[in-house]
C-alpha cells in the first residue's frame, strides 16, 4: 500500500482528542487542499466556516442532538452548500434581465444548484478529511447539523441560499489512541457490474448477517432483529423527526 492508501485505511471517526491545539498554519494547509477539490464547473459552490469559538461549539454540541465530544474538538469546520454568492453575482451582473431580453425564463437557484452545491460541500470536506489525516490530524462528520435549521442560521448568520450540509470536528490523535476499525458490509453488496444488481430477500438478509450476530450480543430496544432494532434507534427516532422537520424548512428557499 502507498502512502495515500494507508492513510485512507488507518481513518477511524475520531472523538476523543488530543490536548494540541492545531495552529494556523496547520489548518491553513488543510484549507488549502480543501479548495483544491474537484467542484462542478469551477464554480465553488460552498463554503467553509471555520469554528473555534468556544461558546459557538458548546451551542453545537447541544443543538446536534446532544453529542458533548464536539464541543471538546479544538476545530470544527461547517461545509455549506452555497449559491449565495453565485445568485448575488448573477444579479449584480443583471443576468435576470439579460435573460428576460433573450425571451427565456431566469432560473432562480433550485433544487439542481442545491444538488450539485452539496456535491461540492461534501467533495470538499472529505477532501478535508483525508488532508488533515494525513498531518496526523483526525475528524469526525456530525450529520446531525441538519436539525435546527432555525438555530443554526441565526447562530452562524446563514443567508437564504447556505445549506449547512456537514459539520466536521478536527484535533489530533492522542498519541496512545487505539483505532477501532468498524466493519463495512461485504464489497458484493456494493460494488456492482456494469448495471445495477437488484438482490435476492435471501442476500439481503446475507448483507445484514454479521450486524445481525453482533445485534443478539447487544439489544437495546428488545427487538427482535437487527432491522427493528436500528429503525428504532435511527429512522423512527425522535432526532430522525427533527432532522427531517429542519431540512423541509431548508428545501423551502430552494424552488
Ligand atoms: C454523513 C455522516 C454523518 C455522521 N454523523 C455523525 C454524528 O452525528 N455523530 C458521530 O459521532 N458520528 C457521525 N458520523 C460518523 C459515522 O458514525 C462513522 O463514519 C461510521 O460509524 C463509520 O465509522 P468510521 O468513520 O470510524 O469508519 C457521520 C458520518 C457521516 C458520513
Amino acid at each position: 500500500m502507498n502512502d495515500t492508501l494507508n492513510i485512507i485505511e488507518n481513518r477511524v471517526s475520531l472523538r476523543k482528542y488530543d490536548k494540541r491545539d492545531i495552529d494556523d498554519n496547520t489548518l491553513n494547509q488543510i484549507l488549502h487542499s480543501t479548495m483544491r477539490a474537484p467542484t462542478a464547473g469551477n464554480m465553488m459552490m460552498y463554503s467553509v466556516i471555520v469554528i473555534r469559538d468556544q461558546k459557538t461549539k458548546e451551542i453545537l454540541s447541544k443543538t446536534c442532538d446532544n453529542q458533548p465530544f464536539i464541543a471538546t474538538a479544538p476545530v470544527l469546520l461547517l461545509f455549506v452548500a452555497d449559491m449565495e454568492k453565485w445568485h448575488r453575482y448573477f444579479q449584480i451582473s443583471k443576468a435576470e434581465e439579460f435573460e428576460e431580453k433573450r425571451n427565456g425564463e431566469y432560473s432562480s437557484p433550485s433544487t439542481a444548484d442545491l444538488m450539485l452545491s452539496i456535491s461540492d460541500a461534501l467533495i470538499a470536506a472529505q477532501t478535508a478529511v483525508i488532508a488533515a489525516e494525513s498531518l496526523g490530524i483526525g475528524s469526525c462528520y456530525i450529520g446531525d447539523i441538519l436539525e435546527n435549521y432555525e438555530t443554526h442560521k441565526e447562530l452562524l448568520d446563514l443567508p437564504k441560499y447556505a445549506f449547512p450540509i456537514s459539520l466536521l470536528t478536527f484535533g489530533y490523535y492522542e498519541e496512545e489512541y487505539k483505532r477501532n476499525h468498524r466493519d463495512r458490509f461485504d464489497e458484493k453488496f456494493v460494488v456492482f457490474n456494469e448495471k445495477y444488481k437488484k438482490m435476492s430477500d435471501e442476500e439481503i438478509k446475507e448483507m445484514f448477517n454479521e450486524k445481525e450476530r453482533l445485534f443478539k450480543e447487544n439489544n437495546p430496544y428488545d427487538a427482535e432483529n437487527f432491522g427493528q432494532m436500528f429503525y428504532a434507534r435511527k429512522n423512527g427516532s425522535e432526532y430522525f423527526e427533527e432532522m427531517k422537520r429542519s431540512i423541509g424548512e431548508m428545501l423551502k428557499n430552494w424552488k
